[in-house]
């Protein structure tokens, strides 16, 4: 058999990436250009910056998976491309280049799921991993509760009221004076922290078993800061980081067991930023031990946006005939 070289592209939020994915699971290359440090100096993302960023460095990132991966572009099979979710500005540019490099080699063009590729990111590490199991995607942009049922079929079972798990690392980190990104930084000073040494809130939701609310949980780390600075308390910085994460940690947990039980599933993956987060693989860990479940996680590198994810979707997808025109667009709000 032939084998099947997927050329995947990646641009939907701060992260210019390209990759060479062969038959499904093996990374040829994964070449993230990060652009964090430009972002650093705003607190956040700042999309018209992504954007023009993604522009100067789209084509040197592409070149470079290609010749990491020891390949030419004649030899892709089919040119895979993040069009959806992300900002539409950051999307356009790694459509319009996948686009282009498509048309003008002759090759075949594949939409990916931006979520999609986050969860099929545990492909890669794990060779017998295989639909059906149920993944917990957390990230920046996203909470989702999702039970895959095979490859490219998914169903949603949970997902935020609010804001995103990441979102709320970041924010409460720019409160408590860890800046941005927030994630690791929370991650790195709550090891030195006592995660009981504050109790915040476990957000339940209405009418929704697997749903998530995390801006309770910001808003009452917010207040306990301004009470602190009233009363004249000075704050422990990593307790208040450690008691933050271990109240996000017991609710991302305690749905995804519940979910695992009612769907009668044996797997359990994680995915997205968040997903690297130590504490977080920690209680997975003894979570699924002790539910009897298998447990898999990418590596960190493929945790947070890469393309090597979108290549190992993008394979899936083709197998299954997925192609699209030279009109494909990118979708901002695009459904899974
Ligand atoms: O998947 P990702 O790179 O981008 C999106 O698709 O959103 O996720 C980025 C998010 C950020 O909110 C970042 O703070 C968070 O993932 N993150 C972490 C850690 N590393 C990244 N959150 C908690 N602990 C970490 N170690
Ligand atoms: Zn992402």
């Amino acid at each position: 058999k032939e084998d099947i070289y997927i050329l995947a592209v990646e641009s939907s939020c701060d992260e210019t990436a390209a990759s060479v994915v062969r038959n499904g699971r093996e990374v040829l290359s994964n070449v993230i250009y990060s652009q964090i440090d430009l972002h650093t100096l705003y607190g956040g993302v700042v999309p018209e910056i992504a954007s023009r960023k993604h522009i100067e460095k789209i084509n040197q990132v592409i070149e470079k998976a290609l010749s990491d991966a020891g390949i030419t572009l004649q030899q892709v099979t089919a040119v895979a491309v993040t069009y959806g979710p992300g900002l539409v500005g950051a999307l356009l540019v790694g459509v319009s280049a996948a686009k282009a490099i498509a048309f003008a080699a002759g090759k075949p063009l594949v939409g990916v799921h931006h979520i999609e590729g986050h969860i099929s990111a545990n492909y890669i590490e794990n060779k017998d991993l295989v639909p059906p199991f149920i993944c917990l995607v957390v990230s920046g942009g996203h909470s989702h509760l999702v039970v895959v049922k095979d490859y490219g079929e998914y169903e949603i079972i949970g997902r935020t009221r609010d804001d995103a798990a990441g979102e709320a690392f970041d924010k409460v980190a720019r409160a408590i004076g860890l800046g941005y990104p927030g994630g690791p930084k929370i991650d790195r000073v709550s090891r030195e922290g006592n995660p009981d040494a504050v109790v915040f809130p476990r957000a339940k939701v209405d009418g929704s078993t697997y749903d998530f609310s995390f801006s309770g949980l910001k808003s009452a780390v917010l207040n306990y800061l301004n009470s602190c600075e009233m009363k004249g308390i000075e704050i422990c910085q990593a307790d208040v980081a450690a008691s933050f994460q271990k109240a996000v940690i017991d609710v991302l947990v305690g749905h995804s067991m519940e979910a695992v039980s009612q769907y009668h599933l044996k797997k359990f993956a994680i995915a997205g930023g968040v997903a690297s987060n130590s504490a977080l693989r920690a209680a997975f860990e003894e979570a699924c031990r002790k539910n009897g479940l298998e447990f898999y996680h990418p590596s960190p590198i493929y945790c947070t946006d890469n393309a090597a994810m979108i290549g190992v979707a993008g394979y899936y997808e083709y197998i299954k005939g997925t192609r699209h025109g030279w009109d494909l667009n990118a979708v901002p709000n695009l459904k899974l």
